[in-house]
């Protein structure tokens, strides 16, 4: 038999190797090199959580999570068969339909996607999400964040403004999940 700890280890590492080849493919994507968002240190810092969503008697009343999107570059997420996960798209909320064997990535630059997770009669329902971000106090929260230089000219002027991780984080955090993108208060 595998132990659970070691199972653990093994899908972070395998979503860690995902996390490298699709900073690459976004990369390219920009127009940058594919070792670009690599360097910038995007892919380290992978954070995992498990959630865990008990049957809800009368899930009209709450939420199983309350619409947000995520602080990190890019997250992967894998569901089970239970679905209630639910994407902002076009002003009207979609679900997200578990297919076995699939992963779901969303990222920031490509527009980070607002989501919630509905509460559900039936479950419980378990989900693990694989966040790439540095939030790791103290080695990296006076790194900054800001727009990629190499896309910046004269016609593509920053939309946002630097931050350092610790002030992104803090603000994160304080804001609570609402729906308003945290980078709202970046806006130049
Ligand atoms: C999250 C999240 C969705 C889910 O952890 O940020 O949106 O399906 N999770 O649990
Ligand atoms: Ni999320």
């Amino acid at each position: 038999m595998v132990c659970g700890r070691d199972v653990v280890i093994d899908y972070s590492e395998k979503v860690k190797a995902l996390g490298v080849a699709l900073f690459e493919l976004l990369s390219q994507a920009l127009g940058l090199n594919p070792n670009h968002l690599k360097e910038l240190g995007c892919a380290e810092g992978l954070v995992l959580f498990g959630h865990y969503y008990p049957t809800c008697p009368e899930p009209e009343l709450t939420m199983g999570t309350s619409q947000h999107t995520d602080s990190s570059f890019l997250t992967v997420l894998l569901q089970d068969q239970i679905g209630g996960l639910q994407v902002l798209h076009e002003n009207q909320w979609v679900d997200v339909t578990p297919i076995h064997g699939a992963l779901l990535i969303s990222n920031d630059k490509f527009i980070s996607a607002n989501h919630r997770v509905l509460a559900k009669n039936v479950g419980p329902r378990i989900s693990v999400a694989c966040f790439f971000r540095q939030h790791l106090p103290p080695e990296n929260s006076s790194r900054l964040y800001a727009p990629i230089k190499e896309l910046l000219s004269e016609e593509n002027p920053p939309v946002y403004r630097e931050t350092t991780v610790k002030d992104f984080v803090a603000h994160y955090y304080s804001k609570g999940l609402n729906g308003i993108s945290a980078l709202e208060y970046l806006k130049i």
